[in-house]
């Protein structure tokens, strides 16, 4: 029997549904695109609790404050999830901090944009957290293991950040004139950038192929974008508001609703350290790793006096 290669058994292993664990032989270029995509992931998720943070004290009854103060610390489970899934490839934690706050890592483009109002509070619940659980869902099923289980619990609070989210939405439709506005507003202004999360169309897209043929990804970026619109259409119907796209129009011959240009321009002006507030969340994590190093320092030195003391009963 010809003696099949190591690629060729591992590409075997991957069509035949056998996750990947982090001992087993994976090619390089495997290993390398995964360490890409997790730990943008999870820089991320840390980033993404910045524009909500924001919000924290300002929200508008004590109920939303909890809510939001509970999604915000979900968001920074995610991140730690992921990078200890990043970990598991042999990459350092602190080699992944050190590419985020020099700015040499990617994170969603998304976090670039500001919270201006309450409403894109609700506007990122129900379009972020709704594109990021579109793109996560797959990932369940990421034939990387410690990838695909940690998606397994994040999904779980995702639906509960996109249910506040849309549930602040909708009592805002129901308001007064300014708020409902406000509502209108906040999606004219999270929409299309809700659209680019899921990455340039395939055509421009260096990985998807790889990735789909790895069971990294399961859809390409231009298919789970799609999924996403034909969910939202129908669910800015019950908010009563207006989607900014007027080339938005249901393809019975496609089965999916068409919809208008993106503007890549935008998007990888943003990717590029462009975006309205690409400077303001770099400067806020370095600040707040800075302010936190007293913390790290005492918790190595706890942990060094435990061990001698152990050492010596
Ligand atoms: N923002 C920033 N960079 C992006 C991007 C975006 N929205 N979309 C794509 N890119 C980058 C890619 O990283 C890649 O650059 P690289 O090769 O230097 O890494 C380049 O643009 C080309 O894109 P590709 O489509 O070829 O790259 P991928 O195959 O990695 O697909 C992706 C991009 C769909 C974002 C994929 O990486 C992915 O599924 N990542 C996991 C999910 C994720 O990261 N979601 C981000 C949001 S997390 C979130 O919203 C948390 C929620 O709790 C709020």
């Amino acid at each position: 029997m010809a003696e099949h290669t190591l690629e060729e058994r591992f590409q075997a292993k991957i069509d035949a549904e056998i996750k990947i664990e982090p001992k087993d032989w994976m090619p390089d270029a495997y290993r390398k695109t995964l360490i890409r995509q997790i730990s943008q992931h999870a820089h991320s998720e840390i980033v993404g609790m910045l524009p909500e943070g924001n919000w924290v004290t300002r929200a508008p009854s004590l109920r939303r404050k909890v809510a939001l103060l509970a999604k915000v610390q979900d968001e920074a489970g995610h991140g730690l999830y992921l990078y200890s899934a990043c970990e598991t490839l042999g990459i350092d934690r602190d080699t992944l901090y050190e590419q985020l706050h020099s700015g040499k890592a990617k994170y969603s483009s998304i976090f670039n944009y500001p919270t201006l109002t309450w409403a894109d509070i609700g506007a990122i619940g129900w379009l972020v957290d709704g594109a990021a659980i579109m793109n996560q869902v797959p990932l369940c099923r990421c034939s990387y293991g410690p990838y695909a289980r940690a998606m397994v619990r994040v999904c779980k609070e995702e639906s509960f950040h996109q249910r506040q989210g849309f549930e602040i939405l909708l009592t805002l439709s129901k308001g007064t004139e300014g708020q409902q506005r406000m509502l209108q507003n906040a999606v004219d202004r999270w929409w299309w950038p809700s659209m680019m999360m899921f990455g340039p169309p395939d055509a421009d897209s260096p990985n998807t192929q790889q990735s789909m043929k790895w069971k990294i990804k399961r859809f390409t970026n231009d298919e789970l974008r799609q999924k996403f619109v034909d969910v939202c259409v129908d669910q800015a119907k019950v908010l009563n508001v207006t989607l900014p796209d007027p080339d938005l129009k249901w393809n019975e011959e496609r089965g999916h609703y068409d919809f208008g240009e993106i503007d890549w321009e935008e998007f990888w002006n943003v990717v590029k350290g462009n975006g309205p507030c690409n400077k303001e969340r770099l400067e806020a994590r370095n600040k707040a790793w800075d302010d936190g190093a007293w913390v790290r320092e005492a918790a190595v030195v706890h942990a060094e006096k435990r061990r001698a003391k152990k050492k010596i009963a």
